[in-house]
């Protein structure tokens, strides 16, 4: 079940033609529907938990942190943000890690969020299912309290780990399945097609988990397929390289299954060398369901505005390009109809009223 296509209608909203203005794009309702938390742990956050829980990090300062993050693929990241999660243990760690992102949520006017947890990357190191999800969803609740930010969680399986291990985290999850919206796929793509994870996932289908999984960050247009064929996706986590297949092309435009663009984390991970080559408006003029995600937004330079920025500063945004990728962020989520409508209904009335 591909999310609702509400179309968009902008009609009467005026200076649609205009370049969108870095205070248009900030103040823009928006979700996010791709990102990481784990990927969302500030250097600051890693320093004082390792001191906190007496984690031996390979650096001896925030600067050191920070100075590290040069990377050259996927796979140069991930050893750097595996290390970088070992010094999250305690309940009350995963709540300052989702806290710490839900303020950035904040401030940069997300009004609704999916964001995603590896559960293996800490039960592996002896860390309770219970401890980490019951920390994200405490910060869930009090984003909702103090904030009024609406925000779903979807569990992503390590895909460089076996698929018994995937199956046994998703029996894991079991008992929180209320509390999760989805399963998907991230970790290292080449060499771990989705193929790999077709028991997985149709077990997740038959509990009632929504489907999502990375493809073709790295990966051929043929893991596209295979999302699609064999997990029964209804978003693609990245997805830029179907430009790479004509056939694809049409497919995804016909069946509008959405794609969560990350542009700072497709330049971070030299899938594109420069922001200038980045291939979102070639695929959203040809009428894909795309929109701007953050991914990682500690590690790749950037949360979701600044991503909307990066793009600002590399290509002539119209404020109607602006709006449709808003609204393709709303459309595009696992909320009902009715929250859609809502939100899009404040989109709107933001565009109308902006100077
Ligand atoms: N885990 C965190 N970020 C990721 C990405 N960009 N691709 C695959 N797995 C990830
Ligand atoms: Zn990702």
């Amino acid at each position: 079940m591909i999310p609702s296509v509400i179309a968009p209608d902008f009609s009467g909203i005026p200076k649609l033609n205009e370049l969108a203005s870095r205070d248009f794009l900030a103040g823009l309702p928006k979700a996010e529907l791709h990102l990481h938390l784990d990927g969302a742990l500030s250097p600051a956050l890693m320093f004082k938990l390792a001191q906190r829980n007496q984690v031996e990090l390979p650096y001896k300062s925030i600067a050191e942190i920070e100075a590290a993050y040069q990377f050259t693929n996927l796979q140069s990241f991930l050893d750097v943000y595996y290390r970088g999660a070992s010094v999250l243990n305690t309940e009350q760690d995963f709540y300052d890690l989702t806290r710490d992102y839900f303020a950035k949520c904040k401030a940069d006017n997300v009004q609704h969020t999916e964001l995603s947890f590896d559960p293996q990357t800490h039960t592996e190191r002896g860390i309770a299912f219970a401890t980490v999800i019951s920390g994200i969803l405490r910060a869930m609740a009090d984003a909702k309290k103090d904030w009024g930010i609406s925000a779903k969680l979807v569990m992503d399986f390590l895909r460089h780990l076996s698929a018994e291990s995937a199956m046994k985290t998703l029996e894991e999850s079991l008992p929180w399945k209320d509390k999760i919206i989805a399963v998907g796929l991230d970790s290292s793509e080449l060499g771990h097609p989705p193929s790999k994870f077709t028991e997985v996932f149709a077990r997740a289908r038959t509990e009632g988990y929504r489907v999502v999984a990375h493809a073709g960050e790295e990966g051929p247009p043929s893991y596209i397929w295979e999302a699609i064929e064999l997990l029964n996706v209804e978003r693609i986590d990245h997805g830029v390289r179907c430009d790479e297949d004509a056939k694809l092309m049409d497919y995804l435009r016909e069946t509008q299954i959405p794609l969560t663009v990350c542009p700072l984390s497709n330049v971070r991970l030299c899938v594109f060398d420069t922001m200038a080559e980045h291939n979102l408006f070639t695929l959203l003029d040809a009428g894909l369901r795309v929109m701007i995600n953050s991914d990682d937004p500690t590690y790749f330079g950037g949360y979701l505005n600044d991503n909307y920025f990066a793009l600002a500063d590399a290509f002539p945004v119209t404020r109607e390009q602006a709006l449709l990728l808003a609204h393709h962020s709303f459309t595009s989520s696992f909320i009902s109809d009715d929250e859609k409508l809502k939100f899009i209904g404040q989109l709107k009335n933001y565009a109308n009223n902006f100077q």
